[in-house]
Order: structure tokens, then sequence, then C-alpha cells
């Protein structure tokens, strides 16, 4: 099923397969009113509170649009504690999608990753992955364990026209298996869309030749199906061989060569929670123990018995190509604009959202001045869009407390599924093109309460001069009373 819509004029514009038929009102604040939330929220976007915010553009975890058809799902919900009907309509649904028999709930993707890394790593550990997430690296390492990311020479390449930047390099894989030796690595992780590099997929090959060395070494598999939708939906746009066939079919090859999958509901179907599924049986009873101990009961992990039945709804949605195509056919269109106007944006589009390069944008901010995080924050305070530092910020100091240069340095800005209209898209655009005219105004900034352990989400900063302040008298000057 192929709906792209043609047109004659104009063949980049995304167009909605889908009505709007309930509308949360949303404002607009003026530029002293953004410059006091920022501050208020210590520079740090999470930090915010949406009655500030215009575009939400943080995440896509969570704010997904529900179809009325998950909203109508939730009136049918079977409250109880054990053996809910609900649970098994979820069950029933996984099965279908990603094609494996057992199926663990638990609250969202990282507890997923709580319980996978509880069981499979020891100290002394190596996990070789396409690249890490956040979340990810923490429990691995609280664990003992050490993430290896196993990129190709693309992936970090801002600008690039290589469709599947999120491939594991295979040779590269050989050698960390030799280097450590088999009995180090208790898996290898793919991560589908893959998160911090730009929401950038793998290829179907790729994943194969992935399989053909583990299948060597009797390591297993574990996939980080949190973006799998659009994984599939890019291998069957960009993977010649993979043209005419299914989304459904995708998925279940994809997971078939996975010993587990896990994933965060939050993204792949628009509700909350996650699950951990898999085909063995001695795999499953390995973790199952922990879902009581963390998550609560089989039957509903830590889930609502309505987010369960939203979520076997919103599944089966993710097969739907006019579904999972939505998000990233505005990307598409965004990043496009951007780079027409000379902005670093992460190419080709991935994903999740746009990525703006910071180390292109903001040349005179260095890293350790977190450039992506003062790019987030001057777009926030000239636009009311809030968007996702993903860069230094993002990473923990050293074991001697140095900060960490991030690879990449972005800001991301999420475009989560079916929220925002093409004109909120252009009103963005246009807000960064007013901030890139004006970028040498911004500067830097420095912590000021730093938590040890995943900073950016709790930790406050400060602008190291008054940049924020000439920002706001520059805006002022161009737009007079318009916010
Ligand atoms: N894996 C990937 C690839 C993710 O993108 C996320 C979450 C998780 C695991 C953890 O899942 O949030 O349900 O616990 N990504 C969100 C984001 C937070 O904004 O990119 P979770």
């Amino acid at each position: 099923m192929d709906q792209d819509i043609k047109f004659y004029s104009r063949p980049s514009v995304p167009v909605e397969l889908h009505k709007v038929r309930v509308v949360q009102k949303l404002h607009l604040k003026s530029v002293d009113e953004r410059l006091r939330a920022i501050r208020e929220g210590g520079f740090n976007t999470f930090l915010l509170n949406t009655k500030d915010i215009f575009l939400d553009m943080l995440t896509d975890s969570g704010t997904n649009a529900m179809s009325d058809n998950q909203i109508a799902s939730m009136l049918q919900a079977d409250d109880a504690y054990s053996g809910s009907q609900s649970f098994y309509r979820m069950e029933e649904a996984l099965r279908e999608v990603f094609g494996k028999h057992y199926v663990l709930p638990v609250h969202q993707g990282r507890a997923a990753e709580n319980v996978i890394s509880q069981v499979f790593v020891n100290e002394g550990d190596v996990i070789p992955m396409n690249y890490h997430f956040t979340t990810t690296k923490a429990h691995m390492e609280i664990n003992g364990g050490t993430v290896l990311e196993i990129y190709t020479d693309e992936a970090l390449k801002i600008k690039s026209t290589n469709p599947f930047k999120g491939n594991m390099d295979i040779q590269r894989l050989k050698d960390v298996i030799a280097e450590y030796g088999v009995e180090h690595v208790p898996f290898i992780r793919m991560e589908a869309s893959t998160n911090l590099i730009g929401g950038q997929p793998y290829s179907m090959q790729n994943m194969k030749d992935v399989k053909a060395i583990a299948d060597e070494h009797g390591i297993m598999i574990v996939l980080d199906a949190s973006l799998i939708g659009e994984n599939a939906y890019f291998i069957k746009k960009r993977e010649a061989a993979y043209k005419d066939v299914s989304i459904k079919e995708i998925l279940n090859e994809m997971c078939a060569m996975s010993d587990i999958v896990y994933f965060s509901s939050r993204k792949v179907s628009s509700t909350r929670g996650g699950g951990i599924v898999t085909d063995s049986e001695e795999l499953m009873l390995k973790m199952r123990d922990l879902i009581p101990l963390y998550e609560g009961f089989m039957t509903y992990g830590g889930m609502s018995v309505r987010e369960i039945e939203a979520m076997a709804v919103g599944l089966r949605e993710t097969l739907d190509e006019t579904v999972i195509g939505q998000s990233p056919a505005f990307i598409e269109y965004a990043v496009n604009e951007l780079d027409d106007m000379g902005i670093p944006v992460v190419m080709p589009a991935g994903a999740l959202g746009c990525h703006i390069d910071a180390k292109q944008f903001l040349p005179h901010v260095s890293q350790l001045d977190y450039s992506a995080g003062a790019l987030a924050a001057a777009l926030f305070i000239v636009s009311g869009c809030r968007g996702m530092e993903r860069g230094t910020i993002s990473m923990d100091r050293d074991a001697d407390g140095n900060d960490v240069a991030s690879d990449m340095e972005l800001l991301r800005l999420a475009f989560p599924r079916r929220v925002f209209t093409l004109s909120q898209t252009n009103f963005l655009l246009d807000r960064l093109k007013w901030l890139h005219e004006n970028r040498e105004i911004i500067g830097g900034l420095k912590f000021v309460e730093e938590p040890a352990v995943l900073r950016f989400f709790m930790g406050r900063l400060d602008a190291v001069s008054d940049w924020p302040e000439k920002l706001v008298a520059k805006f002022k000057a161009d737009f007079g009373d318009s916010l």
C-alpha cells in the first residue's frame, strides 16, 4: 500500500492522511516571559513548564497523537491485578507485529534495559552496539559492562547521502569479538533508527551481516525496537530489495534475527509502557522473575490497563505506512528547508526529529561550554519551541571528573507523530533562520547544579555572560511587539 501524494508544483510538501478531531490550545508567550522561564528552568529545556512552551519538540516519547481507535479501545479495558483480558489482547498484538511468542510487560523502555542488563551484563563484559542510548549505557555501566560503539565512518558525518548511517561496521565487530573474547560479549545490541546520531536507520542487509557474525560465535542479538516502525519504513523506501515487501514482513524479519526484542511503547505505539519479547522460553525464564520485583504483576508490568489496550491498537497501527511515515515526511521537509537556508542539519533526514549541528551553527562556542544546550536555550527564547540537547551535557563526566565532549553536538527538534501542522513547522523554520543570522550573539553555558548520573535530566546551568539579554534585545529590535 503506497499512498504517497504527488504534487504538481511542490513535490516536497508533506500531507497528512488523517484529520484533527481533538485539539489542545497553545499559548505563545512574550520573549521576556520566555527568557524568565528558561532562567527559572536552569537553561535546561527538561526543566521548563509546558504552560510556557509553544511547540513542544522535546521528544516523541509519550507525545505522539493517539488515534480514535486507540482512545476507543481504552473503554474496554479490563481492570484486574492478574489475568486481565487487556494484557492478552496486547500479547496477541505483539505476537503479530514482532512475531515473538513470550511477552514480558514493563512500564517503559529503560525498565526493559534494567531487566536485560541485570540478567545478562556482568562485571568486565563489553556490549557492541551500533550506537548507545543514554539510559541503555547507564544501565549497562551500573551492571559493570562497557558499551562499544561499532558504527561506520558515515555515521557521524553531519551531511551524508548514505541512506543507512545506523549500520554496524562488520569488520570492527569481528575485531572487537576477537579482541575481548566471546565470553565477555553477552550480546550484540542493535538500535533501530539510531536515536543519538539523528534517528538514522540500519539496513536489513546490515542486520543479516551482523546476524551471521553473531551465529558464528554463538552470541545473542538484542534489538532495541523503540523506533522500529520508522526503521522498517526507511528499509522499504531506501533498500531496493524491500520496495515491494510489506511493513509487517519487514518488522517480522528484523525481529526474527533477534533473540530478544525490547521497546519503549512511549515511542513505538503512541502510548506509554514498554515490553520485552522473545521466542526462547529459556531466555524468558531468566528475566521473568524481575518483572514482579520491579514492574508489577506479569499481566500489567507497571502499566494501566487502559494504556495496555491503547498499546495493542497502536502496535497494529505501526503496520500502516501512512501512520509510521507521517513523522519522517515532516522531518524530511524541515531538513530540506533548513539545508536550503544553509543551516547545518543531519542528513539524510531520519526518524524522530531534525537534528541541528551545534558545532557548525555556533563555531565560536566550545563543546565544553555546551553549545547544543546553549542553542536549545536560545531557540526557546526566540520562538517558544522546546528542543532537546543531545550533545556534551547528555554525556556524564568520566571517572576522573572530566567533561567528555560528545561525538555529535546536536539540538534535536522532535516531530511527534501527527501532532504539528505544516504552518507550525514553517514558524519553527522561520525562527531558526533568524537565529542563524544572529548566531554570534549566542554564548555558552556552565553548570551550577550537576547530578553525577544522567545529568542532562535534572542539571541546572547558567549563561556564561549576558548573551540571553542581548539576544532578547536584538529580537525586540527586529520583531517589535510581535511574539
Ligand atoms: N531506547 C531508545 C532508542 C530510546 O529512544 C529510548 C527513549 C529508550 C530506549 C528508553 O525508553 O524513555 O520509555 O524509558 N527515548 C526518549 C527520547 C526518552 O526522548 O528519545 P523510555
